[in-house]
């Protein structure tokens, strides 16, 4: 598998950071995750105007313009054996250069970034889990306060989407402060009496990729919507609650802590959006 390091492709096993790294000392990075059908990166600008947003959030300079982000990724992606992919792509601090405290808070001076690309096979939900839809599990959102910024320092999620596995479900469901915020790894969005409903951008979450073309698709097809505060009980008094993101796409969560979710089985409108999505984006990809 070749991937991409600072300027190189390379096969995976010679790709080598320092262990004095920023990322790996303090996690002090950020990243995106970009879908890839047959070989075409899905809204790869608006993934890339995200990383911007999250390299400004931890206050890193961009080491490249969009066309440069551009070509490295259509390289990266042309690089591999299989069509459908998810590429990672992850930027840190660097590693201080000789003259730097090896391991000190402080930004470091006139240091690098690292820049670290790679593919793997894209994993969506099989038919069986769309047709069945998952379960998940609800947990106070425990993480800090910039929900915003798409930072490698995942420990909270890991926890948090740890918890779900345990229960053999797909996803953690988080609230604060009596409000629903988001998936440890997803955007939530509950429908109640046919209109669909999900919380509104705030530093207290990762605005999604597909949580945005699933806005844009009920816009467009006429499906009632609402960007608001959700409290706790709306959530589990939905009649579908969905996940979303760009590995899962749009997938129904049919039982919340162990009790149903509605009908407890994915819904019409979980169904009809998940046919507009699919549809939208064989579209994107002809075009
Ligand atoms: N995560 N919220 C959180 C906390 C996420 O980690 C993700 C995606 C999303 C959905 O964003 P998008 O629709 O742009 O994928 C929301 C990726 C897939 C990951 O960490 O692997």
């Amino acid at each position: 598998m070749s991937v991409y390091l600072n300027g190189r492709f390379l096969p995976l096993g010679e790709a080598k950071v320092s262990v004095l790294d920023r990322g790996f000392l303090f996690g002090d990075g950020v990243y995106e995750v970009v879908p890839v059908y047959s070989n075409k990166p899905f809204r790869l600008d608006d993934h890339l105007r995200r990383l911007q947003r999250s390299l400004d959030g931890i206050r890193l300079a961009n080491p490249h313009t969009i066309a440069e982000w551009r070509e490295r990724i259509l390289q990266l992606i042309a690089l591999q054996d299989f069509a459908d992919q998810s590429v990672y792509v992850q930027v840190t601090r660097g590693t201080p250069g000789e003259g730097q405290p090896p391991r000190d808070h402080v930004f470091p001076q006139a240091t690098p970034p690292t820049v670290f690309l790679f593919a793997q096979p894209l994993v969506t939900a099989t038919p069986a889990q769309k047709a069945a839809g998952v379960c998940a599990v609800s947990a106070v959102d425990n993480r800090w306060l910039r929900g915003d910024i798409k930072a490698i320092s995942l420990l909270a999620n890991v926890l948090l989407r740890q918890r779900a596995i345990d229960a053999d479900c797909a996803e953690t469901v988080m609230l604060r402060d009596g409000f629903l915020t988001e998936g440890s790894a997803s955007n939530i969005f509950v429908v109640k009496d046919g209109v669909l409903r999900t919380p509104p951008a705030s530093n207290l979450m990762l605005t999604g990729i597909t949580h945005d073309v699933v806005l844009e698709l009920a816009a467009a097809h006429g499906i009632p919507h609402e960007v608001r505060a959700i409290p706790e009980a709306e959530v589990r008094a939905a009649d579908e609650l969905w996940m979303t993101s760009s590995t899962r796409e749009i997938l129904a969560i049919v039982k919340l802590d162990g009790v149903p979710v509605g009908a407890g089985a994915p819904g019409p409108l979980a169904r009809r959006m998940d046919a507009l999505y699919q549809t939208f984006k064989q579209e994107v990809m002809r075009a």
